[in-house]
């Protein structure tokens, strides 16, 4: 089958209809021709592109892509098209229905450094192929020799342990036979950095694979020790371990065999403490910008109240000791997060901590939001929602709209499309103050968006 693509959706893919039923295919520009197939997963179907003939039309937002993976690496969808574009394409659906529906303009935070930007990448190895998956493929590879949306840092460290793991011939994983002891390696950089290694589990029963991980790990921690001297920067190194079947990398279990546990990451001008294995924003600059915003927003409005912070999805508590820092701290009488991964809580706890002692009294508490019974509220609030991709749950919906003591709410989504959706379900209660769209993914489908609501008297 083929199809001449017209469109390019907001996933920055272009848009095929085949049967009545709408797919879409990466790495094309309208005018190009996509030969696919069409595979049935159970009651799903997907498309499969089998081949991509480029037309030879010049579109002025159509550029050279800077990264020589792109088109074949799962990782970015639109080099190939301008940075202005791209912001375009992701944001202006939801932008007009926005206008519409609220008739409120919209703060844009497009990324300045639209390079270099994440702070986290975890890349699989495969027998000396260190690199990222093929697009809508879980057992292809791609081997990235260099990772333009990463920091410079990590690709130094790609390269060391590119030019190690070649030397060791039986250390990558083989997926297909189960043997060798590297799963992933991931590499966090912040004002520090952090190497994880995520290994088979018991692969040191095999004495000639102890033998050989002891020695390349030696060679590793060497090399990066003669860098760190070179740059200036330091790194700690981290092994952890899962099973043969495993697909998940830097996981809670393990040991520090360099340096520390931690590393530090800056958000905004406060720096935090973040685990090996702990969840943190990946490009907490344009976050942070985005959160800036919306407290300016917030703060036009005189507070004469007192409020208690709760922080729903709260992870590790980053955004709301960023809110207790910018809010007048007068104006909070009380923090309480809450979140469903335990490890994140006792972060959270020891973050808060760590900022503000007992200045202020706060609470994290582990539980599953999808299953709460209650949600301990006893005075006027201000609500911080970051949900996952899959959205608010339904109660957690009725809950804000039937609590009246909410009477703001700092709406930060991953999903925006799914944040439109809910604001449909709130806007009766609530009026919007501010809507912020930043990008913290240049080249990627995702964005984020943040909403500011105050509720109505
Ligand atoms: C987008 S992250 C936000 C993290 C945090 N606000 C931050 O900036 O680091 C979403 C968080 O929701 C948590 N989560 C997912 N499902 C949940 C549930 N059913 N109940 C409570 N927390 C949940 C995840 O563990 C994750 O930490």
């Amino acid at each position: 089958m083929e199809f001449r693509i017209k469109k390019i959706l907001p996933n920055l893919e272009g848009e095929i209809e085949y049967k009545q039923k709408k797919y879409s295919a990466p790495f094309v520009v309208p005018g190009d021709i996509v030969h696919f197939k069409i595979k049935r997963f159970g009651r799903k179907t997907k498309l499969i592109v089998t081949d991509i003939i480029k037309q030879d039309i010049s579109l002025d937002y159509v550029i050279p892509p800077k990264c020589k993976h792109f088109g074949e690496c799962g990782g970015c969808k639109a080099q190939h098209l301008n940075y202005s574009y791209q912001w375009y394409l992701k944001t202006n659906e939801l932008k007009n229905l926005y206008l519409n529906s609220f008739l409120i303009a919209i703060k844009e935070i497009p990324s300045v450094n639209i390079f270099h930007y994440r702070n986290r990448m975890d890349f699989l190895v495969s027998d000396d192929c260190v690199g990222l998956r093929k697009p809508h493929r879980f057992d292809e590879f791609v081997d990235i020799e260099y990772c333009h949306i990463q920091k410079e840092e990590a690709n130094i460290i790609l390269n060391i342990f590119r030019n190690i793991i070649k030397k060791y011939k039986n250390l990558g994983y083989n997926r297909k036979t189960n043997t060798g002891v590297i799963k992933y390696i991931t590499i966090r950089i912040g004002i520090d950095g952090m190497i994880i290694f995520t290994l088979l589990k018991d692969y040191d029963k095999q004495e000639d694979l102890k033998i050989l991980y002891n020695n390349f790990i030696d060679e590793f921690i060497n090399n990066i020790k003669q860098l760190e001297s070179r740059i200036n920067y330091s790194f700690s190194v981290k092994e952890c371990y899962v099973d043969e079947k495993a697909e998940i990398s830097n996981v809670s279990n393990g040991k520090i065999v360099y340096n520390h546990s931690y590393l530090k990451i800056p958000f905004g001008e406060l720096v935090f403490n973040v685990p090996a294995d702990g969840f943190f924003q990946p490009n907490p600059e344009i976050i942070s910008k985005m959160l800036d915003n919306a407290i300016e927003d917030f703060l036009k409005h005189k507070q004469n109240e007192k409020y208690q912070l709760i922080d729903l999805y709260c992870g590790a508590g980053i955004l709301s000791i960023y809110l207790t820092r910018k809010l007048n701290q007068s104006i909070l009488t009380s923090v309480m997060g809450i979140e469903i991964i335990e490890s994140a809580i006792e972060l959270a706890k020891k973050n808060f901590e760590y900022f503000f002692g007992d200045q202020i009294p706060y609470n994290f508490i582990t539980a599953d939001l999808n299953k709460i019974k209650e949600i301990p509220i006893n005075n006027t609030s201000i609500l911080i929602l970051d949900p996952p991709r899959s959205g608010l749950h339904p109660k957690i919906i009725e809950w804000i709209i039937n609590t009246p003591q909410i009477k703001w709410i700092f709406y930060l989504s991953c999903n925006p499309p799914k944040q439109y959706e809910e604001m449909q379900k709130i806007k009766s209660i609530f009026d919007v103050e501010s809507i912020i769209f930043g990008d913290p993914f240049p080249h990627t489908s995702h964005w984020e968006s943040l909403i500011l609501l105050k509720r109505k008297v």
